[in-house]
Parts: C-alpha cells; structure tokens; sequence
C-alpha cells in the first residue's frame, strides 16, 4: 500500500514542462492565485492540470486534461467550478469526478510532488480516492 502524496517509486516520474518543453519551476505556479489550474505537460506529454490550493501548496493529485469521452482537451470553469468539455458537454467536478454525461468515467489523475522547486509527476497507480477502486487507467 502506497498512501496517496507518496511517489510511487523510481519508476515513470518526470518534471512538469511548459508547450515548448522547458522546466517549469513550483515558483512560477505557484505565483498564481489560489484555486488556479494551470496546465502543464505530464506524463508522456500529457496535458495535465495542477492545482494551487487556497495554502498556496500544490494539490499532489493532478488531473489529465483529456476527456474521458472521446479525449478532448477542456477548460476549468472557475464560475461553475467545474471542468467543461466543448465537444459534447461533459462536465467534471474539481476532483474529476463525472458530474454531467456522456463521460463515462472519472479524470485520469497523477501524482504531483515538489522537491527543490522542481515539479514531479508520476503515474497514480493506487486506489483512485473517488471511486474506492482500481484505478480505470492501471
Ligand atoms: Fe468530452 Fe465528448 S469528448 S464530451
């Protein structure tokens, strides 16, 4: 059992990076106000959102910007406080889980660390803490 924040092991972490593939340093997200989600490239470039919480510490779940639908990229609401997909109006809540159809399952989430300013994400490969179970995507 690995408790959720811990890192997974040595295996798959990598250092988030902006579009062009530069380094992005905890600093500069978390410049940002409280409540942002600010996208990055993940895993295997995966866009991904990583959150500010309201301590102005970053979320160590992260969540997969491609809709579980049919893989479209959407944007975070901050007025409905919900993730919106544009193509066939999926919606989910902060957490990825499914809140409107026709998604059928919840965000694929990673695990996001910071050590020396640097940002670490690694692949979520215990229980999925909105569902109870095995992750959908392991
Ligand atoms: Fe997002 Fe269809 S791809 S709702």
């Amino acid at each position: 059992f690995i408790a959720p924040g811990e890192k997974t092991g040595e295996g798959g972490a990598i250092l988030a990076k902006d579009i062009l593939g530069n380094q992005i340093p905890a600093s500069q997200i978390l410049a940002e106000a409280p409540g942002t989600r600010a996208l990055v490239a993940g895993l295997a470039g995966e866009p991904t959102y990583l959150i500010v919480k309201e301590d102005n510490t970053l979320d160590h779940i992260g969540l997969v910007d491609n809709c579980t639908h049919l893989g479209c990229t959407f944007p975070w609401n901050p007025l409905d406080q919900q993730f919106q997909c544009p193509c066939h109006g999926s919606r989910y809540a902060p957490d990825g889980s499914v809140v409107r159809g026709p998604a059928p399952l919840p965000l694929k989430i990673v695990q996001v660390a910071v050590f020396n300013n640097s940002i670490l994400i690694s692949p979520w490969t215990e229980t999925d803490p909105r569902t109870g179970k095995n992750p959908w995507w392991v």
